[in-house]
């Protein structure tokens, strides 16, 4: 979509749809400051305005160019996450309503006119967001906004860095949702390293891939063995982000769980309400990908490599079994018990590879386990860190950067006793613990692996959604790639 600011007058803008997002309060305020017809039309549908967050109420204006005018509400408490909401529901009524082409204005108030833009057209964007790679021609019918004007009266050049980065921002996480939402069979390890070398072309960063042979040499076995059932060869995905002027040191790592299926192997799945939502196993490479293509389209002065383990994970005549011992990349053992205990398996091969980088901050995100879900539901991911001062220095910005995005994220404990489950009799470390506290026990499993600071990030919840919510449609969410590129861009301006 196209996305622009404007400074003119509001009776100048030509849309089929102008959209006024406001507090209750205010409102009467700020339909005599707009006046004429516009303001006229306002007065009109005024009464029935109640200002609930994301509440909307129309009118035809007599003259003037707009087609349609709308009053939306801000509720009581303006920030980031009511911007977002109001202009979703914008987004919503101009779908409705057939507009091709949308106006927002930047509430009067605003202090802090990027921010603001940012999160109205993120908002708008995000909600916007119908996944139609598979709809037939006929179906196509929907009309879907094609331009949106910001329209901001005072501190025009402010909002319109803040409407560019939440273009680059909401189409970065796009990326990310469409990758989520794809069939399996046009995302094999082979097709999405395609897609990433294509991706990194046209957004301006690097990509290389491996096949099976290069990970045989780099004796990947928990990525080989979980690959074993399949026919398709797995692939390893690196990507690089390495500008002239960067503000770190040492690289940071981004790990991404790339599960293109999981069927849970010989250990199979059942399919109502688990299996068949399992095409999202690699929402963490997916988000990955999307934030790859942020940092890059942003310019921002960070050092970043992002690695993708990508297999599907199936039963099959050679496939992995419960007994089998695997040798890691990073030299441990590991006894598989329960070969749906697939991912921490593929992540631990990336989580040892990426440090031989020596990164000073690793973040992995994983649609880890079913635990997650269950303890924090679909909204909230969960965050973890071993117990090291480096990693959780970051927690506090990682939480600012979770609040402004609505990307919620809750901590869960690493304590040492969830890692005694783990114990094997046979080799270092088995895939499984028992069944208490599976989110921890799976960290832990992955903390064997880690010689850095790292955070981990179990997305299982959030990743994707049965039922749709305001900017987050049904299916595949993009989460982690706000989130990280907030963080991400105060780690690159703050330090
Ligand atoms: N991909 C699943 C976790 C998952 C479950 C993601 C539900 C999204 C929604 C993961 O590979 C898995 O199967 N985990 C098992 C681990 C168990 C066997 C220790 C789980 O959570 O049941
Ligand atoms: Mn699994
Ligand atoms: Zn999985």
């Amino acid at each position: 979509m196209k996305v622009s600011v404007s400074t003119l007058p509001l009776d100048f803008l030509d849309v089929d749809l102008l959209i006024i997002p406001a507090k209750k309060r205010e409102a009467g305020a700020r339909v005599r400051e707009v006046g004429g017809d516009i303001g006229d039309a306002l007065t009109a549908a005024l009464p029935d305005f109640d200002g609930k967050l994301g509440s909307t109420v129309h009118s035809y204006p007599a003259g003037g160019r707009s087609k349609r005018v709308a009053l939306v509400g801000l509720g009581t408490q303006v920030g980031e996450r009511s911007l977002r909401r109001a202009a979703a529901a914008g987004a919503k009524l101009a779908a409705r309503m057939k507009a091709q082409t949308v106006a927002m204005c930047v509430p009067g108030a605003s202090k802090d006119p990027d921010t603001t833009a940012q999160a109205l057209v993120e908002g708008f964007l995000l909600a916007n967001y119908e996944f139609r790679k598979y709809k037939s021609s006929s179906s196509k019918g929907r009309k879907r906004p094609e331009r949106l004007v910001l329209h901001a009266a005072k501190g025009g050049k402010l909002a319109r860095r803040g409407a560019e980065r939440a273009r680059v921002v909401a189409e970065s996480a796009i990326t990310a949702r469409d990758l989520v939402n794809m069939s399996p069979h046009d995302k094999t390890p082979t097709l999405l390293g395609r897609f990433a070398e294509r991706h990194g072309k046209k957004h301006g960063f690097d990509v290389a891939v491996w096949g099976k042979s290069e990970i045989e040499k780099e004796k990947m076995g928990g990525l080989l063995a979980v690959n074993r059932g399949s026919i398709e060869p797995p692939a390893f995905i690196e990507m690089t982000w390495h500008p002239e002027r960067v503000t770190n040191k040492r690289p940071i790592g981004l790990v991404g769980k790339g599960v293109v299926f999981d069927t849970g192997g010989l250990s199979l799945k059942p399919t109502k309400n688990s299996m068949d939502h399992m095409k999202a196993d690699m929402a963490g490479a997916a988000a990955v990908i999307g934030i790859m293509e942020a940092l890059a389209r942003l310019a921002l002065p960070l050092y970043v490599i992002g690695v993708v383990p990508a297999t599907d994970n199936r039963p099959g005549q050679n496939a992995y079994v419960p007994g089998d011992v695997l040798r890691m990349h990073s030299g441990k053992t590991v006894e598989v018990l329960n070969t749906d205990a697939e991912g921490r398996l593929i992540l631990a091969d990336a989580l040892s590879y990426v440090g031989m980088y020596r990164p000073e901050l690793v973040i992995d995100l994983a649609t880890l386990t079913g635990a997650q879900v269950v303890a924090l539901g679909s909204r909230v991911a969960a965050v973890m860190t071993s117990n090291d001062q480096e990693a959780m220095r970051h927690l506090p910005s990682l939480a600012t950067s979770s609040e402004r995005t609505g990307e919620l994220v809750h901590p869960m404990p690493m304590h040492n006793h969830y890692g005694e489950s783990l114990k094997s009799s046979v080799a270092d470390i088995k895939n499984i613990g028992n069944r208490e506290a599976g989110s921890s026990t799976a960290a832990k499993f992955l903390e064997h692996f880690v010689s850095y600071p790292w955070i981990h990030l179990d997305i299982a919840g959030p990743a994707f959604l049965r039922k749709g919510a305001p900017y987050r449609p049904k299916g595949g969410t993009g989460f982690g790639v706000r989130l990280l590129v907030d963080f991400l861009r105060t780690y690159a301006y703050a330090s």
